[in-house]
């Protein structure tokens, strides 16, 4: 793979703007398409948009214009996207959660010259004064309602999927998945792609590894500024962020118990412990077991975490982490919190069945199980992600970075510099450093510079002591 520095020389200038979430200059056209969605008829009239209320829009428009002033990387890109264009006539269908940072991105997509088909990642995560203010925009297609069931969330993936893409962004890889198992007609006008999270890049290396993935798609989850800003300090503090709206909990004197210690575990463990909480971390990995009692964690399995605990959050990408037998062992007025991709690792079907009964909404984001022993266990957002459900998802100046590495990542793609073979390929670490350079430079931070003697040191291996 190459370093894709030769796509990087557009990075030239600094001192990003705020990004512009705003496409190309036009009037996209209303309708009302029955049913219990709005439709809104895009620049191509012919495949509108399925959003809840387009009366959201001007809401919606404003939280865009607050997110785009913390993605100044995004800014620039939007900039160099507008002036040469790189996806004009390109169709991009992408699978995200629909936040304003999202709309910041699908900008500056807009901007480039592509027609954006955007489907929900998770139909609980959808900002519908967002998907609106979106769906407002010539060239983009929103196909997103909050709330809608199973068989809706999969029929927007086909409604993206309609768009016939050129590219695909995607967060969990349903719809990569969709693509593959479903509209197989239309995998050979796909260039590639890329991959917002840990759980869809091993769902798409199992594709690979079976031979079935037809395009190359680049892991944005394994970018060192994905994985240490996005997992790390985004997801962290705003799983918090969901926990406190949904519970207004104090943690500070209580136990906190967090299962998994990777990349989005461990920083929210940290971040527990700063607000005063005792942590216990659950863990498979005995290496990250390990890495957690070094960080001063107390670690054991979940059967023995699970009577301990005040607060439960699961970041693993794994299913039945907090299974029956666990939640038969919790104290009164445990809450339990997902803050992994899918809703699998909480088992709720075990809770309801295990309930007599459930009161919904006791707060916003928050329902009590009541047991037969009488103890209250409380699920926050359904066991669904609940940083992006009970609170608004990572903040932009996270999602500037991740959103900008996939834009390089795209531009890469298209530029016919990757040639990449079909399968899953790393993130350039060129790409990250850059980003890592111009977001410096964003906040008007220097630093040093190797002298050539120090490069000539560290590069020979004739000079020891
Ligand atoms: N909420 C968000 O905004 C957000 C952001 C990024 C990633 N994610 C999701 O969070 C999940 C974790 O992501 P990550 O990047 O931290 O992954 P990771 O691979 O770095 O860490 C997961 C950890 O969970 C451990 N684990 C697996 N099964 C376990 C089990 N049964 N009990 C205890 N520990 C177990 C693994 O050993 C590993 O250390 C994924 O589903 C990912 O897609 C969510």
């Amino acid at each position: 793979m190459r370093n894709g520095g030769a796509l990087l020389s557009f990075f030239q200038q600094l001192g990003a703007p705020v990004a512009s979430w705003r496409g190309a200059e036009g009037e996209a056209g209303v309708e009302d398409m029955g049913g219990d969605g709005v439709g809104v008829t895009g620049a191509d009239g012919g495949m509108g948009s399925d959003i809840a209320d387009v009366g959201l829009s001007g809401g919606g428009l404003a939280r865009i214009e607050w997110a785009g002033r913390a993605m100044p990387v995004l800014g620039l890109l939007r900039e160099e996207c507008a002036s040469k264009q790189p996806f004009a006539g390109r169709s991009i269908a992408a699978c995200l959660h629909v936040t304003a940072e999202t709309a910041v991105l699908v900008g500056v997509l807009t901007a480039g010259g592509g027609r954006v088909h955007l489907a929900a990642s998770n139909p609980l995560s959808t900002q519908d004064d967002i998907a609106a203010a979106l769906a407002s925009q010539p060239g983009v297609f929103v196909h997103a309602r909050t709330g809608v069931d199973r068989e809706t969330y999969y029929a927007h993936l086909h409604r993206a999927l309609d768009g016939a893409p050129d590219l695909v962004i995607d967060d969990g890889c349903d719809l990569v998945n969709t693509l593959h198992a479903e509209r197989a007609e239309l995998l050979p006008g796909v260039a590639g792609g890329c991959e917002s999270t840990s759980t869809g890049v091993m769902r798409l290396r199992r594709m690979a590894a079976e031979g079935t993935l037809a395009f190359p798609v680049v892991a944005a989850d394994a970018s060192v500024t994905r994985r240490m800003f996005d997992n790390g300090y985004g997801t962290s503090q705003s799983v918090i962020d969901g926990l406190m709206r949904a519970t207004n909990i104090l943690l500070a004197g209580k136990t906190v118990v967090v299962a998994g210690f990777g990349s989005c575990g461990s920083a929210i463990a940290e971040r527990a412990a700063g607000l005063g909480a005792q942590v216990c971390v659950t863990e498979v990995d005995p290496v990250r077991a390990l890495e957690a009692i070094m960080g001063g964690y107390r670690v054991l399995p979940m059967a023995e975490a699970a009577p301990l605990g005040d607060v439960f959050i699961t970041a693993t990408g794994s299913r039945d982490v907090i299974a029956g037998e666990h939640l038969e062992l919790m104290k009164d007025g445990a809450v339990l919190a997902n803050a992994g991709h899918f809703d699998v690792e909480i088992d709720v079907r075990a809770l309801a069945d295990l309930a007599v009964e459930v009161n919904r909404g006791i707060r916003p984001n928050a329902d009590e199980y009541v047991l037969d022993s009488g103890r209250r266990l409380i699920l926050l957002a359904g066991g669904r992600v609940v940083n992006l459900i009970a609170a608004e998802g990572n903040p932009a100046a996270v999602m500037d970075l991740s959103f900008a590495t996939q834009v390089i990542a795209l531009m890469w793609l298209v530029s016919g510099e990757a040639e990449l073979a079909p399968g899953v390929h790393p993130m350039p670490e060129a790409i990250d450093a850059e980003v890592a350079r111009l977001t410096l430079a964003a906040h008007g931070t220097r630093i040093d510079d190797l002298s050539p003697a120090q490069l000539e040191y560290l590069e020979s291996w004739r000079q020891g002591s």
